[in-house]
């Protein structure tokens, strides 16, 4: 089958069409032919072979496995096949969905892929491939972040990097689990993070702590921090508060302010929480966005406008 992967790790042509074998679904494991991979920030860093934060462990998990190496977290197609005695709804030809923990040449920017039963759900109806791809990896680590933080309905939290794929969906599930929700943008994002159910935006920079911290002057109770602004968000929460970080990141102890890095690997095969999202998807809770459909053997092209930031939505890879 064809794939995109690194032979050696380094920039956004690194990445070449490679030929594999086709892998099959074994028992508990279903296969999709993927027709459309979302490109994230991961990706990129695994990439390049990054060995400088937590995000980068698809990078020291390949390193044990001899290349091509195969990026992506997020696919969507159609299932082809579903192992003997699998327990899952879906049948074989069902359009589906599901999360990818890349290892080695296993990743989503394949023609096929294998997952657990637990990672793949349906797609959500009305949607096509390219616009389901863009949810099962960063719904489900907007949700883990949310459910980590535990707060109540009523209570703040804010999100950094709201305009991203990340911060959008975190802004979205916060509101309906009726959070107060209070994000950072950029002037130009201003109305695009309103949209996704803000309830105050405040402008993002290095000194977002401050004016959240004007906006709620007794702090918020929590913090989503998308855009890795980690200590300097410290001034934005409420003693006792918690904040939600996203590679790795630990700061300063500070008036029993706790942290919590959140990986979204760890619940990669939460299946009702995976089926959760397609269905708030479905409701319109969740907003779906596509930036560019890029065909797979231009991911190089992917990875450079990724990197260069400005990106809203999702870019797709399609097969
Ligand atoms: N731990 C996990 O399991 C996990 C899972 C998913 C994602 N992540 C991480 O979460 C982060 C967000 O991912 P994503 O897919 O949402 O990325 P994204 O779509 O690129 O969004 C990041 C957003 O942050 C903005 N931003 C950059 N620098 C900023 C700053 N100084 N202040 C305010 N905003 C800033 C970006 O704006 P510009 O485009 O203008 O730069 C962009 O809107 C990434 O670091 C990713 O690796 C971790």
């Amino acid at each position: 089958m064809r794939a995109i992967g690194v032979n050696t790790y380094g920039g956004p042509d690194a990445l070449e069409v490679v030929e594999l074998p086709e892998p099959h679904a074994g028992p508990g494991e279903a296969r999709l032919r993927v027709r459309a991979a979302a490109v994230n920030p991961t990706d990129t860093l695994a990439r390049d072979g990054s060995r400088a934060s937590n995000a980068s462990s698809t990078a020291r998990r390949w390193g044990k496995d001899p290349p091509p190496y195969v990026p992506g977290m997020d696919a969507a197609g159609e299932v082809d096949e579903i192992g003997e005695g699998t327990d899952t709804e879906l049948h074989v030809g069902d359009a589906a969905m599901a999360i990818v923990v890349p290892d080695g040449s296993h990743g989503a920017y394949a023609e096929h892929v294998v997952v657990p039963a637990g990672s793949v759900v349906r797609a959500p109806a009305g949607t096509s491939a390219v616009e389901a791809s863009t949810l099962p990896m960063n719904g489900l680590t907007a949700r883990l972040a949310l459910d980590t933080l535990a707060l109540a309905p009523g209570q703040t939290v804010a999100v950094t990097g709201a305009a991203g794929a990340l911060g959008g969906y975190v802004v979205q599930l916060a509101k309906a689990d009726r959070l107060t929700v209070v994000a950072d943008a950029s002037e130009a994002d201003e109305a695009l993070v309103r949209s996704l159910g803000a309830d105050v935006v405040v402008r993002r920079g290095d000194d977002v702590a401050a004016r959240i911290r004007e906006s709620q002057p007794g702090g918020v109770d929590a913090v989503v921090d998308g855009s890795l602004q980690g200590d300097a968000l410290l001034d934005a929460v409420r003693d006792g508060g918690r904040i939600a970080t996203v590679r790795g990141h630990r700061g300063a102890d500070e008036r029993g302010i706790t942290w919590h890095p959140v990986l979204v690997r760890d619940v990669a095969t939460d299946h009702a929480a995976l089926d959760a999202l397609r269905r708030q998807a479905e409701e319109g809770v969740l907003t779906l966005r596509v930036a560019d459909t890029i065909p797979a053997e231009k991911a190089p092209e992917a990875h450079r406008r990724l990197e260069a930031g400005g990106v809203r939505g999702r870019l797709v890879l399609t097969f």
